[in-house]
């Protein structure tokens, strides 16, 4: 079973299982780890902000100008910043390791 690596805002580790094809943002909700995913993943809140961890970074596909444009808006950026709803897990993901940061 593939797994996915968090880090949440209290600094605790998790590793989750995963379904392929769901989105990011929505195996985090699903595990109440500090995601709550408010427009239900149309890009349109900005809740499902995460950090992608240095050595995935290049890993992902690009953010498109859609999801750049809602990362813009939030308060504080860090590299490797990205919406989890607009990142689908595929198995090629496993050990994905991301963090949840401030809100
Ligand atoms: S769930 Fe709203 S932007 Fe990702």
């Amino acid at each position: 079973m593939p797994f996915l690596n968090v880090t949440d805002r209290a600094g605790t580790k998790h590793t989750l299982e995963t379904v392929e094809g769901w989105r990011v943002m929505e195996i985090l909700r699903d595990y109440k780890v500090g995601i709550e995913g408010i427009c239900g993943g149309s890009c349109d809140c900005g809740s499902c902000h995460v950090v992608i961890a240095p050595e995935w970074r290049d890993r992902l596909h690009p953010a498109r100008d859609e999801e750049i444009d809602r990362l813009d808006q939030l308060p504080l950026l860090h590299r490797g910043s990205r919406l989890a709803c607009q990142i689908i897990w595929s198995d090629d993901l496993d050990g994905l390791s991301l963090t949840i940061p401030e809100a």
